[in-house]
This record gives C-alpha cells, structure tokens and sequence, in this order.
C-alpha cells in the first residue's frame, strides 16, 4: 500500500531499538526522511547507516537524553537543521521501569514522568503549532495498555500510560480544525530489548525464572506470544498516512485480543 506521505519529514523517540527502529524501517519504506532521536549515538548512527541509500530519503541521527527539556528543544532544533520542517512525529522513547507501590521511590516515579509523560508533552509543544499552522501533520503516541489495565507489578507505567492517552484525546480535539491528527497506539507486550528487561526485572523481584516471567507476560494474551516491533510499526506508519488523515483521537490497540473494553 502506497501511503502517499513520500517526502514527509519524520521525527522519531526512541528510534534506535525496538518500536521506534522499527517504525523508521517504515517511515524510510514510504519515502519519508526521518530524525532517530536516542541517547547511545553508536547504536544511532548504526540504525541510520542501514537506513541511508544512495538517492533515498534523508536520515539523521540526532543524540540527545529527552529527561531534559533542554535536550529536547535541542533535539528537535538539529533535526530542523538537517531536515527542514517536521511534519511526523512519533512518541515512543519510554524505559518505565517495572515495581509495585513499595518499591519505587519518588525519583523512580519523577524520572519515569518526565521521560514518557512531559517528552511526550514537549516534542508535541515544540512541534504541533508548526505542523497546524501547515495544516497537515501526524503525531502518535506509543502508549501501552497498562493505561487501563491495571497491574500492581507496573505501577508507574499503567500511570503515566493513562495521562498519555488523556492528552492524546485532547490534543487530537485542538489540532483537528488544522487537518493535524493525533493518535495513540497501545501495545500489549511487544518483543523488544525493553521487554526482555522487565521480564528480568520482573524475575529480580519476584524470585522467579525469566522463562516464567515471560509465560506469565503472554499467559493473558490469547494470540499467545507477544507482538513483534514491525507490526506496531505498520500500525503506526498508518496511522501517519494520508490514506488515515480523518483517524484522529484514537485509541489503537495492537494486543493480540488481550485488552478487555476500550
Ligand atoms: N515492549 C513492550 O512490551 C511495550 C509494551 C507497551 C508499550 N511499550 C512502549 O513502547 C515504547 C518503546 O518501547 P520499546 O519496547 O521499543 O523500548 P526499547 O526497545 O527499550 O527502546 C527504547 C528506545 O528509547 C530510547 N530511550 C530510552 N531512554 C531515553 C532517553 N532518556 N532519551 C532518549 N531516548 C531514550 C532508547 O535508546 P537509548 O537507550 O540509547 O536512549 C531506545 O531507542 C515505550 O514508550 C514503551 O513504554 C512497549
């Protein structure tokens, strides 16, 4: 399927592992030049050689540590410097750790929010009045179904997964009048490097084996295994797709049957 979004500008969190390495495997398919933005400049870099062809769409890697507001408004600076106007963008870079309520401290929980929540928050500040006043414009959120699938194990995640999805809803109302869509995506698990490090953590706490911690992750999941990254990014690259300009608002879910409601 042609997406029709061939020299679009993308900007992705997150972008050199996992969901986000695998939505610019997408974006770059379509024709979209796209901005990696990550903290580990070698794995960046790595990621954006295998994207770069001769004649292709743009890539940049741009290294930057989203906690800090600094190095967002920097990041999103030294993409528009090497790619002009920024039309996509993708909320992914997200490393909430897993813990129940007596296991994480108020550092836990305030780095966790000023990651996921308010890098989410900020890309779209800095971003959303420039893509409104072009009136076109994509933004997704990666979310995950711990926003309303309550688990004691990952507290902080199902939290901050919640406010994702309420400024989803709301920033989808302010932009629309701008042909500008938000949405959120929301995957159950999905196999990635993230995954497979709650999975130890999970174990770290619980005394039990990764392998039981991971039946235990897709035991609810009646597909029975966890989603790989390339299908979140097909979703995702849909989702910024001409073809999907009047999906805004929406709450996707990508979880193999598991969610109950929603
Ligand atoms: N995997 C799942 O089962 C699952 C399920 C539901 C929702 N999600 C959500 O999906 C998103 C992506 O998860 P994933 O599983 O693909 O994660 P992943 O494999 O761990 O990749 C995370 C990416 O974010 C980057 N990142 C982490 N901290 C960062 C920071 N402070 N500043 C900039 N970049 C940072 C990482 O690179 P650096 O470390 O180099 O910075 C990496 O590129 C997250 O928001 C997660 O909550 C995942």
């Amino acid at each position: 399927m042609d997406l029709a979004i061939a020299g679009k500008t993308a900007l992705i969190t997150g972008a050199s592992l996992g969901i986000g390495k695998a939505t610019a495997e997408e974006l770059v398919k379509a024709g979209c030049n796209v901005a990696l933005v990550a903290r580990n400049r070698d794995r960046l870099e790595a990621v954006a050689s295998s994207l770069r062809k001769p004649g292709g769409p743009h890539i940049a890697a741009i290294s930057a540590d989203l906690y800090q507001s600094e190095h967002v408004s920097r990041a999103i600076a030294d993409a528009r410097k090497a790619l002009g106007q920024i039309d996509i963008l993708v909320n992914n870079a997200g490393a909430t750790p897993a813990g129940g309520l007596t296991d994480l401290d108020d550092s836990v929980w305030q780095k966790s929010f000023d990651l996921k929540l308010m890098g989410y928050v900020r890309c779209a500040r800095e971003l959303m009045p420039e893509m409104c006043a072009h009136k076109w414009g994509r933004i997704v959120n990666v979310v995950g179904l711990g926003a309303y699938q309550s688990n004691p194990r990952y507290l902080t995640g199902g939290a901050i997964n919640a406010a994702c999805l309420a400024i989803t809803k709301s920033l989808a109302k302010e932009a629309a009048p701008h042909l500008v869509s938000v949405n959120a995506v929301n995957p159950g698990p999905v196999d990635t490097p993230r995954w497979r490090d709650l999975l130890v953590q999970r174990a770290e706490k619980s005394g039990r084996t990764i392998e039981e911690e991971e039946k235990i992750s897709v035991g609810g999941v009646p597909m029975g295994r966890p989603a790989l990254p390339q299908e979140v990014a097909s979703l995702i690259a849909f989702l910024c797709s001409q073809q999907a300009g009047y999906i805004s608002g929406a709450l996707v879910n990508i979880d193999g049957a598991s969610s109950n409601g929603f």
